[in-house]
């Protein structure tokens, strides 16, 4: 496999960016292959088959690219769409288990949060996976279904009424339970950080699933020696199911940088 092949990282829409913002600061050698399936976003309130579908053609267009990794940058795709792994034929990894033992190595007190899609907290995947490393620990789970479409919409500011109100509705169960750490399950989510922060209080630990999976991925690369040759000068490319331009102004704010690679809308059915 060619080392300087990009590495495919793909999410339903901007969640993803919370994992490219981290491998750029990583890995800034690395060529950055994004897809963001932003024409059939959300993924979280859909079902096990139609989430795996969809898996499935993103990993094959990123493949279609000529990747040598995949980053499912998707907590909800992660956490019901484990099995795409078995049709991949390049390494694959996704937000789980680096985002659960995180968590598992911070809490202090043992109570951990998870706040994720309503398709990952059904599958208690990330519960599954605190347990299987830290089987006292306790571990409250939480479906935020409003966080995502806010997301993707652009209303993430902490001053802003609509999401002071929908973080205090969706976190007060977990603050009155006692959790030291919050894991944000869904890439999504890191991008309410602020919201989330003021409203749990700055002594909680706050695990942020897209970070943990760039961090992750890099030493997957290392351990595989696929690492780039290159120590500066990756491109970030990006790939949308829906309009490219609506996606460019906010993935710039949301990565907090200029977006000189491509932008460019693809037809993800043909996958
Ligand atoms: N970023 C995705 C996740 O991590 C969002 C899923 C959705 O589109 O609902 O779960």
């Amino acid at each position: 496999m060619d080392k300087n092949s990009a590495i495919g990282v793909f999410d339903s829409g901007f969640g993803g960016l919370t994992a490219v913002r981290e491998l750029i600061k990583l890995l800034p050698g690395e060529d950055i292959i994004y897809f963001g399936d932003t024409g059939r976003v959300p993924y979280g309130s859909k079902s096990r088959e139609t989430i795996k579908k969809y898996a499935l053609q993103d990993s094959r267009f990123l493949l279609s690219m000529g990747v040598k990794y995949i980053i499912v940058a998707c907590g909800t795709a992660s956490a019901v769409a484990a099995d795409t792994k078995q049709f991949v034929p390049v390494p694959m990894t996704g937000v789980v288990e680096p985002t659960a033992a995180a968590a598992a190595k911070a809490t202090k007190n043992g109570k951990i949060g998870v706040i994720a899609t309503t398709a990952t907290v059904a599958s208690h995947a990330y519960l599954k996976s605190v347990k299987n490393i830290s089987p006292k620990a306790e571990v409250i789970e939480q479906a935020c279904p409003l966080f995502v479409p806010m997301v993707e919409e652009g209303c993430v500011d902490h001053g802003d009424i609509v999401v002071k109100t929908m973080t205090e509705r969706y976190l007060s169960g977990l603050k009155r339970a006692g959790v030291d750490t919050v894991i944000l399950g869904c890439t999504h989510y890191p991008l309410l950080t602020d919201a989330i922060r003021d409203y749990m209080g700055k002594n909680a630990t706050l695990i942020n699933s897209g970070e943990q999976a760039a961090i992750y991925a890099k030493s997957e690369l290392e351990r595989m020696d696929l690492l780039s040759s290159r120590s500066s000068g990756g491109s970030t490319d990006f790939y949308l199911s829906d309009d490219a331009e609506k996606f460019g102004s906010l993935a710039e704010y949301y990565i907090g940088r200029h977006i000189d690679g491509r932008v460019e809308r693809i037809d993800i059915e043909k996958y």
